[in-house]
């Protein structure tokens, strides 16, 4: 009553909830598989030691005070360079913008093109699209994609929601699903926009992409990251995209992201961010930019790295696999990349032994916490209906002997539950 209408719409985390009754059993003395936060445990996944050192003698040359509110120079000539060698795009200095990891970006982005009830399009299952949907005053079009397509969106699928959208918010690898998109499926939808903007007059906004890749460099076996502008370089004034260090080198706390796009955009993203103040700190910056030129580094860190979460992945997908060759109806789709597993485990409706009916998603996450000591995420908390039976799994917050000790647990819970009568 006595706070704005904007605080009143904004919802909490559904994670953060499961997260807390996680931590609640943990606290008396449980064993549970954290599968839920899209996080790392620290000591499982630390940062690089080079970054370490970098900050370390940042702050030892008094990097501490305010830093530029578009970003330190020497990080955004590493950005541009790091763009141009890994995507082979030309983005200058002056059209790449740092923030304190990239979520500050998204609602500088959302800031920066979206009025009051705009219409923003999204795929559902994503990630926190309804949040800076809540922040603008937008309207919101969810568009649900299917299994078949691993949870990516097609063309076909969004074509009918475009007219007249301002944003369509995209992102390859997908938290939640740890699927990407083909080259088609891409190339489809950049098609769409392009013909959306033909059909636009001057006067009328146009329609924008935001392209969130913060995935991009944890991909597995052959699979290749496409991205807008490298498809359709045409789109290059109507693409930004969100990127940054806290996945690729498990630097969530670090906080440093950029975005990158047309400067008319970018130039405003500076303004809506300095306001906010959402700068990453100095130290941090300078000790990136560094670390993004130390090439050997870099690829050291993330081959192995990358190896490490691919393990936990593709063992929680071989268990899921078992389970399912054992008679369970589960299914799990091939990681992909990110740090994600989607299983599916189809047991709504059914009845625990202690009598209640298992309705929705999260009802089936709080007894396998208990029963199975696995902590998942489901989909609905990441926009789908409650009743979906898919849901995530990230593997950062957890060891492989972690997994590897809940799985057979996952097969004794779902055996106990029973056709309700
Ligand atoms: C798809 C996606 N984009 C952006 C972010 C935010 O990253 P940061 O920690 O850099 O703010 C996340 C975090 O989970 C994410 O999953």
């Amino acid at each position: 009553m006595n706070i704005s209408k904007i605080a009143n719409t904004l919802e909490g985390s559904e994670i953060i909830k499961i997260s807390g009754e996680i931590n609640a059993l943990k606290a008396q003395g449980q064993k549970i598989a954290n599968l839920t936060i899209g996080d790392f445990d620290s000591n499982i996944f630390p940062i690089p030691g080079k970054l370490t050192d970098n900050i370390m003698e940042a702050y030892g040359s008094n990097q501490t005070n305010y830093p530029p509110a578009e970003g330190v120079v020497s990080l955004r000539d590493s950005v541009s360079a790091f763009i141009k060698s890994h995507f082979n795009l030309d983005y200058s200095a002056k059209e790449i913008q740092v923030s304190g990891g990239s979520r500050p970006l998204i609602y500088g982005l959302y800031m920066a093109l979206v009025d009051p009830g705009d219409r923003v399009v999204y795929p559902t299952p994503s990630w926190n699209n309804n949040h800076y949907c809540r922040f603008t005053g937008a309207t919101d079009v969810p568009v649900q994609t299917s299994a078949a397509n691993n949870f990516m969106p097609k063309a076909s699928e969004i074509k009918p929601y475009l007219k007249g959208a301002t944003l369509l918010a995209l992102c390859s690898p997908l938290n939640p699903t740890g699927t990407m998109f083909s080259k088609e499926d891409l190339e489809e939808i950049c098609d769409l926009v392009i013909e959306e903007n033909k059909s636009r007059s001057a006067s009328e906004k146009p329609l924008y992409i935001m392209y969130d890749q913060i995935y991009s460099q944890l991909t597995f076996g052959g699979q290749v990251h496409y991205n807008p502008v490298s498809l359709r370089p045409e789109l290059k004034d109507r693409v930004v995209y969100i990127d940054g260090i806290s996945k690729c080198l498990a630097a969530t706390g670090v906080r440093v992201g950029w975005a990158f796009g047309p400067e008319h955009v970018i130039s405003k993203m500076k303004t809506i961010i300095g306001h906010v103040g959402a700068w990453s700190p100095k130290a941090e910056q300078v000790a990136t930019g560094k670390f993004l030129t130390q090439t050997a580094d870099w690829n050291e860190f993330l081959t192995s790295f990358k190896g490490k979460v691919q393990k936990s992945l593709d063992t929680l997908y071989q268990g899921f696999q078992k389970l399912k060759a054992d008679g369970f109806a589960v299914d799990a789709i091939q990681p992909m990349g990110a740090i994600y597993l989607t299983i599916q485990i189809d047991y709504l409706g059914k009845k625990t032994p202690a009598g209640e009916v298992l309705k929705t998603g999260a009802d089936l996450v709080f007894y396998l916490i208990n029963e199975a000591g696995m902590g998942i995420v489901p989909f609905s908390a990441f926009g789908t209906d409650p009743g979906m039976n898919w849901f995530r799994a990230s593997v950062g917050g957890c060891s492989l002997q972690d997994i590897e000790e809940m799985l057979p647990k996952v097969g004794e819970a779902l055996a106990k539950l029973k056709v309700e009568s």
